[in-house]
C-alpha cells in the first residue's frame, strides 16, 4: 500500500539515515523532509525549509500536500550542546537562558509539530509517530543525575507524548505514538561525549534508523504511548 512519510528535523544525522532507507522502501512513495536548512534531491522527496517558530510551523503544516496516507512520522529535533551551551554537570551551572533554549528545542518545538501535523495523520491506515526522546528522560531510571536541562526537557517531552496519546486515542484512533531512545549514536549531538562510550556501544545512524523502522513495523496501534529503545526494549517512564 503506497504511503507518505514525514520527517521533521530532517537535518539530523539519524533522520538522514532514515530518509535513505525510506527512499529504498518500495511502498514509501512520498517523503516530506522538513528542516531549517538541509535540502534533499530525490524524486520521492519534497524538501520544506522552515524556521521552528510557532507561526512558521502552523503555516508550513497548513500548506503540506500529502499524496498518500501518512503512515510514518519522525520528529527528530533535539539539542544537547550549542556554542556556549553545555549540559550542566552541577547545580551552579543551571541558568534560565540555556534551560529555555533546551526546552524550546527538545519539548516545545516537537510538541508544536505534533499538534499541527495531527490533522494530516487521521486515516483508515495505521500511523506510527516516533518522537526522538532519550533514556535520560526516564524519571524512574535517573541514577547518575546531571545534564539537568536535557534530562528534564526529554522527561517533559515524554509527558507530552503520553498526554497527546490519551487524546488521540479518542480523536485519531489510527495513530500510535512512540518516545524513542536511539542509544548513543555517532552524530554531532553526541560527538563531544563519545570518549566515555563503551566499545561497541556507539551506533551508526544507519543501524539506528533500521532498528527504528523495524520497531515501527512491530508496534501495535493500541491507543497508548510507548517508550522504547533501539533494541526494541521498553523503558520505564
Ligand atoms: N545521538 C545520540 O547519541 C542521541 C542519544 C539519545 C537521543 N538522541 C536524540 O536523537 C535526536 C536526533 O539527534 P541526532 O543525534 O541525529 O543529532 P543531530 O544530527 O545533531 O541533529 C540535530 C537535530 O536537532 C535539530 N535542531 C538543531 N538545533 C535546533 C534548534 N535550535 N531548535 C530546534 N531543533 C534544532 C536539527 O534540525 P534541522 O533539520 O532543522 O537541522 C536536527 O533535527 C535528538 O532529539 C536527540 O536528542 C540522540
Amino acid at each position: 500500500m503506497p504511503y507518505s512519510a514525514i520527517v521533521v528535523g530532517a537535518g539530523s544525522s539519524i533522520a538522514q539515515a532514515l530518509i535513505e532507507q525510506l527512499i529504498a522502501a518500495e511502498d514509501c512513495h512520498q517523503i516530506l523532509a522538513i528542516s531549517r536548512q538541509q535540502t534533499f534531491q530525490h524524486s520521492k522527496i519534497s524538501t520544506i525549509n522552515c524556521t521552528y517558530d510557532e507561526a512558521s510551523i502552523e503555516q508550513t503544516c497548513a500548506q503540506l500536500s500529502v499524496d498518500y496516507p501518512v503512515t510514518k512520522v519522525f520528529i527528530c529535533q533535539g539539542i544537547l550542546h550549542q556554542d556556549e551551551l553545555q549540559p550542566e554537570r552541577k547545580i551552579e551551572s543551571i541558568n534560565a537562558h540555556n534551560m529555555l533554549k533546551v526546552f524550546t528545542a527538545n519539548t516545545v518545538t516537537p510538541s508544536l509539530w505534533l499538534k499541527n501535523l495531527t490533522p494530516l495523520l487521521k486515516s483508515d491506515q495505521p500511523c506510527k509517530v516516533a518522537l526522538f526522546s532519550a533514556r535520560i528522560g526516564s524519571i524512574s531510571d535517573n541514577q547518575i543525575g546531571g545534564w539537568y536541562s536535557y534530562r528534564a526537557s526529554k522527561a517533559a517531552l515524554n509527558m507530552m507524548v503520553q498526554t497527546f496519546s490519551v487524546e488521540l486515542a479518542r480523536r485519531a484512533k489510527n495513530v500510535k505514538l512512540l518516545a524513542f531512545h536511539p542509544g548513543t549514536t555517532d552524530t554531532p549531538l553526541s560527538e563531544p561525549f563519545q570518549r566515555s562510550v563503551p566499545e561497541g556501544k556507539l551506533f551508526s545512524p544507519e543501524f539506528v534508523a533500521s532498528q527504528l523502522l523495524s520497531l515501527l513495523e512491530k508496534l501495535e496501534v493500541d491507543g497508548k504511548a510507548s517508550y522504547m529503545d533501539w533494541n526494541h526494549q521498553p523503558i520505564t517512564w
